[in-house]
């Protein structure tokens, strides 16, 4: 569709109500660009996008949603929507955007009411509701509720068990709108789904909308990415392919299938390690939490620290593992014995790890073997799922094997390393003498999980000694 020029005569009213572009113009205050129109007037009852970064994917579904609500459903009457996304920090992008188009324009006098916490929702005076809710946890926080659309950003990162079990059945009594918006992610089911709006089937529409096509974005930003990232990422995230996961580490099945699960502070009664990677080459150091005491085991803290300075990145590694139970700290020493040193000083137990080749290999190896086995879960994080997802093996100008993130700007693995230390301190529990070993962890398995023990004590070869 293309919006009038200045010059033509304004649409009718009823013209306007029925387009959500015309709407979002003329009422909303924001044109459309030209893709982001197409996407608003498809109202096939399943529509996907697969989007480049920055195409513009939170503005259009937050158009299309505040045009379902302020103008209702075929016959006026109001509707109910729900905005869904991986974590509930990316389900509120959609609606803060929603709520700033409502609260600075002329729709303004319609809003009844906005809440934020716990959960987000706008009331209209319509009686129309937006929603948004995390799809964390299996879709918990989803039940329950029935809706007239479901909009699912970052459709890629949600299981297909919550896709299923969770989202579909709250179009089911309203035969209502499903709409899939995402950067790709290898082919899962948002992939699937994709498909099928390629084909003959008249109720399922899809699209694939490269970055570029936002105008409002300069060529030359998008540009510049290719020299952040590694081309696979690049032609995912920036280009909307869907590529397989052939020159990466970490499957990306098994990310997907280990995505569950939120954070949470420290429990009685559970036992958990820390991994710190402190900074080296980057001015950024990262920390991660795993509570150990059940199996699979599970991410319950991940942070960056910023800066160099190791005095205050040692109080905020101590302080933690203190916060969760005197948690034993495994962490690369490589080259700063001093820093060992220091977390030693404060009483936690702590394993420094010298890294070699060989000695990073093995880490990443016994990372890979523990997601293979579903042994480990974590919280939909943007920063730890991108530095899994491009986690590569490359080859060095001397012919040698490099592991980790491209070497380029941008480009980050300290997450992950610090996921293979803490993995690493249920390998090799008698340099962590506080932390629970992997043969408590196979005892509490107990009865019904003999393959899974079957397979831990395969690939650990665990001795009596644990
Ligand atoms: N129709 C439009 N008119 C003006 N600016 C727009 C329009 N659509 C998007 N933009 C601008 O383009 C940028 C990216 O838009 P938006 O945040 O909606 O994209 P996104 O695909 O959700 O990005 P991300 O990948 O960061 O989630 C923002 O600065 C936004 O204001
Ligand atoms: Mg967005």
């Amino acid at each position: 569709m293309t919006l009038h020029a200045a010059t033509a005569p304004v649409p009718s009213p009823p013209a306007i109500r029925a387009s959500p572009s015309l709407f979002a113009h003329f009422v909303a205050g924001v044109t459309p660009h030209r893709t982001q129109a197409q996407f608003l007037e498809d109202r096939s009852p399943v529509k996907v996008a697969a989007c480049g970064r920055r195409w513009g994917k939170s503005t259009a579904a937050a158009l299309d949603v505040l045009h379902l609500a302020v103008v209702g459903d075929a016959l006026g009457r109001p509707t109910e929507q729900m905005i869904v996304a991986p974590s509930a920090d990316q389900a509120t992008i959609i609606g803060d955007e929603v709520e700033r188009l409502l609260q600075n324009g002329p729709l303004s006098p319609l809003v009844r009411s906005i809440v934020h916490a716990p959960f987000f929702e706008v009331a209209l005076t319509n009686g129309s509701i937006i929603r948004a809710r995390s799809a964390a946890n299996e879709g918990k926080y989803l039940r329950g509720r029935g809706a007239h659309r479901v909009i699912v950003d970052e459709a890629a990162f949600v299981s297909e068990r919550t896709l299923q079990e969770a989202i579909l059945p709250l179009l089911a009594d309203t035969n209502g709108q499903l709409v899939l918006i995402s950067t790709p992610f290898g082919h899962n089911t948002f992939w699937e789904y994709f498909q099928r709006g390629q084909g003959v089937d008249p109720s399922c529409h899809s699209y694939q909308f490269p970055s570029h096509q936002n105008p409002h974005i300069s060529h030359a930003y998008i540009e510049a990415q290719r020299d952040t990232m590694t081309d696979l990422q690049f032609r995912a995230e920036w280009l909307a392919e869907f590529l397989d996961d052939h020159s990466t580490v970490f499957k990306w099945p098994l990310i997907d299938a280990a995505t569950r699960g939120v954070l949470c502070g420290p429990l009685p009664g559970r036992r958990y390690v820390l991994g710190w990677d402190p900074a080296k080459y980057h001015d950024h150091s990262a920390v991660i939490v795993l509570d150990v005491s059940s199996y699979p085991w599970h991410v319950v803290a991940c942070e960056t620290l910023e800066g160099r300075d190791y005095g205050r990145q040692v109080a905020r590694v101590a302080a933690l593992a203190q916060s969760y139970g005197g948690a034993g700290v495994v962490m690369d020493a490589t080259g700063n014995a001093a820093l060992l040193e220091q977390v030693l000083a404060t009483g936690l137990p702590c394993e420094g790890v010298t890294f070699t080749n060989p000695v990073k290999q093995q880490l990443i190896d016994n990372l890979v073997l523990v997601l293979e086995r579903g042994g480990l879960t974590f919280p939909p994080l943007p920063a730890l799922l991108q530095e899994l997802r491009y986690y590569s093996y490359t080859l060095t100008s001397s012919g040698a094997v490099k592991l980790g993130a491209p070497d380029r700007a941008g480009a980050f693995d300290d997450l992950v390393t610090a996921l293979a230390l803490a993995i690493r301190a249920m390998m090799q529990p008698a340099s962590v003498q506080r932390v629970v070993s992997l043969h408590d962890v196979v005892d509490q398995l107990g009865v019904g999980y003999e393959r899974e023990i079957a397979a831990l004590e395969k690939a650990y070869a665990i001795d009596s000694r644990y």
